[in-house]
């Protein structure tokens, strides 16, 4: 049963679990690039903080997705899996140029900022939907092990995902313009994410 969580317009197709289930290795591959993504654009953002409160939480949340990436190694060592080189990300691609597409007059620097920091809190409302239903869709198969992590994570994510927010509404320093924003990229987010969901990759 998938149900539409957090900021997310759309929810994922049930074909996304199946095509997950299936290729569990490759899953856990894209899965453990996402988090060393996460991490390094956490730090990439603490880079352009306003304050340094801002960079403190920056730099926590990296460090918590460094965490996330070591504990993803660990699963695939487990497995016999190599890391290898990072899978094409299309799915932040597009977010990326969705968010360039519907600012026609160009972007203020804060106005970059916010955009920024809307786009990580999508990715992370996305992953967290997702791994609810990977965790779900575990424990069904008997994988309990796997599942805790997972809602582990789901819990994590959502964290992220309001963390982010309330960074964006600091960056732009208005709630209503980073709310409007946000649901103007989450119908985006909603229509691409329609276009995807038959990969065993994190957002594909
Ligand atoms: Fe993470
Ligand atoms: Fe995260």
């Amino acid at each position: 049963m998938t149900r539409v969580m957090l900021c997310l317009v759309q929810a994922t197709a049930p074909s996304w679990v199946e095509a997950a289930l299936q290729n569990l290795d490759a899953l856990l591959i894209d899965h453990a690039h996402c988090e060393i993504k996460a991490a390094t654009n956490a730090l990439s953002l603490a880079s352009r903080a306003t304050d340094r409160k801002m960079a403190e939480q920056l730099a926590a949340l990296a460090e918590e997705e460094v965490q996330h990436f070591r504990q993803v190694l660990d699963e695939l060592g487990r497995r016999g899996l190599r890391l290898g080189l990072p899978p094409a990300d299309t799915y932040a691609a597009e977010l990326r140029a969705i968010a360039h597409r519907t600012r026609s007059g160009g972007r203020s620097p804060r106005e970059t900022l916010l955009d920024r920091f809307l786009i990580g809190a999508l990715i992370e409302a996305r992953s967290c939907e997702r791994f609810r239903l990977l965790a779900d869709a575990l424990r069904e198969r008997g994988e309990g092990k796997l599942a805790d992590f997972y809602d582990e994570l789901f819990t994590c994510e959502a964290r992220h995902y309001r963390v982010l927010y309330d960074l964006a509404v600091d960056a732009i320093g208005s709630e209503e313009l980073a709310r409007e924003r946000l649901a103007e990229l989450a119908r985006e987010e909603g229509a691409l994410n329609a276009r995807l969901g038959g990969e065993a990759s994190v957002h594909g």
